[in-house]
């Protein structure tokens, strides 16, 4: 129990703390990215290579539904996912984004089913649904114990085929760093994989992403199925 709540001890005071970040910061492409916003072309791009290299895999996911969790404004589902897939859910705690999501995606608002408001730690997709789970830049928001029971409830909302797809920030140091103006953690990437496994998840492949500015820390794409995934479609040839 110590090691899975290290991230934070007073839960409610973490997620409330992140909230009321998330409440100030502008539902734009750069409020997304902390003011990074000129990056956001060269994170698609190293997303879109890593979601092609899931289409290119033995037993590859369909391209019929994804989630965007996190989803802030929609800036991932317009982007990538809504490029690949024929529908896209969104799942995002700030209700302001998601107003501001039904807007910016008006190009394909037709393909946009739900929009889940709704915190990660409180979230179970519906059982079965989708080909992709796509987790960006929030997962740090989720302490340790909660982030091993979404993953877990993740699995259950993914086909036969499906992949969770996590795309985080990693500490360049083997320890946890806390940032208490978002009320965020970032994981080591040992971390990280310590969860995976904790959550029953292998790592099918990973990427880092390229061409992001040193003084930023490294991120890494990971694309995981369930071990009971693995088990049947290796029993399924
Ligand atoms: C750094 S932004 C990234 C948004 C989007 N994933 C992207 O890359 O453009 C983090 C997002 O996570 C949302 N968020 C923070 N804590 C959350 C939680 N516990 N559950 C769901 N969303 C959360 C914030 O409201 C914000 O929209």
């Amino acid at each position: 129990m110590e090691e899975i709540n290290k991230t934070e001890p007073h839960n409610s005071e973490f997620y409330t703390a992140a909230a009321k970040y998330w409440d100030r910061v502008p539902p734009t492409v750069d409020g997304m990215l902390g003011g990074f916003g000129f990056l956001s072309q060269t994170d698609v791009k190293g997303s879109t290579h890593f979601l092609n290299k899931l289409f290119e895999l033995k037993n590859p996911p369909s391209k019929t539904f994804a989630l965007d969790c996190g989803a802030g404004i929609g800036r991932i589902t317009k982007n990538l996912l809504i490029k690949h897939f024929k529908r896209v859910d969104l799942v995002e705690q700030n209700p302001k984004f998601l107003e501001t999501a039904k807007t910016y995606l008006n190009t394909c608002i037709s393909r946009i089913g739900e929009f889940y408001p709704t915190g990660l730690q409180n979230f179970c997709p519906t059982p079965q649904k989708y080909d992709v789970i796509w987790c960006q830049w929030v997962l740090g928001h989720l302490r340790d114990d909660d982030l091993i029971q979404f993953f877990k409830n993740c699995v259950l909302g993914l086909t036969k085929n499906g992949v969770l797809v996590v795309k985080e920030n990693v500490t360049r140091s083997n320890t946890l760093e806390i940032d208490t103006t978002d009320s965020s953690v970032t994981r080591p990437y040992e971390d990280l994989l310590s969860i995976f496994e904790k959550a029953g998840l292998v790592c099918l492949t990973e990427n880092l992403q390229h061409n992001m500015p040193r003084a930023l820390y490294p991120v890494y794409m990971f694309a995981l199925r369930s071990k009971s995934q693995l088990a049947e479609t290796s029993n399924n040839g």
